[in-house]
């Protein structure tokens, strides 16, 4: 096999009360990536459609993911030095940099799948994600995996812990749809994330884990009255939901119409409402709309299911 075209998700990280642990992947927006195996060593980039991304391959995060898994890969294999392996890359970027669903960790965990298939699947999952995370480190100065984790495992996913790394599948409610506002304004993860502060109150705490236990309940039983009851955060969306336009106006209008509750998907400036089902979902987009219509801001809207695969080649080169 010379080279796979793959599909790799969007990502809703945090889904309110899960700051860092809990994220899902959607099945639109999605990039598309094409990755050849190579017998001239190094990483090349050849093209990037839909957006520019840093040429300096140090912060482009494919790169880095990329050749995080060869070092990996090399150290497995005990390779000599006169064994020469390379990949070219062309990613068609329909997942806009910095729109806060995942932009960094879909080219990351893109990646790291398809070189996987072409290398003849070396790598589980759980080391698959170790190495986008290595992309989102450069991308946001920390290597979190609510992104990559879904992207990488489909559906709904939770970090137990990052020291060991140990992160586990949660049930997908078969009626859950998301509805995501990208505003047009750029909000750097590296800033969302230094604006927070390092110590909570216990009494948040407390708040903040029974909302998290009982999400994860909620989803178990596909009750969406306790998935609905779980979507608050005392912690971290309080502090960042300034640096996003009429961000309480569309909490408030979404659960009017039917959303089940939501907030900032990931660090912003996206924002996201869960519904039950394509109808209440669809209707909840539309209030979105309505809501940033008279703004002067940009933005585009999603109506997404979950995807319960996450990223997937679809063909062969
Ligand atoms: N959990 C991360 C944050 C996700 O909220 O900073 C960033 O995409």
């Amino acid at each position: 096999m010379k080279g796979i075209k793959i599909f790799s998700p969007a990502t809703v990280a945090n889904l309110v009360c899960g700051f860092d642990v809990i994220g899902l992947a959607l099945d639109s927006p999605k990039d598309e990536i094409f990755l050849y195996k190579s017998k001239n060593p190094g990483i090349r980039i050849n093209r990037i459609y839909g957006t520019s991304l840093p040429n300096d391959p140090k912060r482009n995060v494919a790169f880095v993911a990329l050749q995080f898994l060869l070092k990996k890969y090399k150290e497995k294999q005990k390779f000599d030095n006169e064994e020469k392996i390379g990949f070219e890359i062309e990613l068609i970027k329909n997942i806009q940099p910095g729109s806060g669903i995942g932009s960094s960790a879909a080219s990351a965990a893109g990646i790291v799948f398809g070189a996987n298939i072409l290398l003849g699947n070396p790598f589980s999952s759980i080391q698959l994600i170790r190495f986008a995370m290595e992309g989102e480190r450069v991308a946001s100065g920390t290597a979190h995996a609510d992104n990559v984790a879904p992207a990488i495992m489909g559906g709904l996913t939770l970090v137990r812990s990052y020291k060991p790394l140990d992160i586990t599948k949660l049930h997908t409610p078969n009626e859950l749809w998301v509805s995501i506002i990208h505003p047009q304004i750029e909000v750097k993860t590296s800033d969302a994330r230094e604006i927070l502060k390092q110590k909570i109150l216990m009494t948040d705490a407390i708040k903040q884990w029974g909302n998290v236990g009982a999400l994860v309940s909620g989803l178990y039983r596909e009750d969406y009255e306790l998935i609905s009851r779980s979507l608050e955060d005392v912690i971290v969306e309080p502090i960042r939901a300034m640096l996003i336009p009429a961000f309480y106006e569309l909490k408030i209008k979404c659960k009017e119409i039917g959303a089940l509750g939501g907030g900032i998907s990931g660090s912003g400036p996206s924002v996201f409402m869960l519904s039950k089902g394509n109808y209440t979902a669809k209707k909840v987009t539309e209030v979105m709309n309505r809501v940033y219509s008279p703004l002067r801001v940009d933005y585009k809207t999603y109506t997404s299911p979950i995807n319960k695969r996450g990223v997937k080649w679809v063909k062969i080169l």
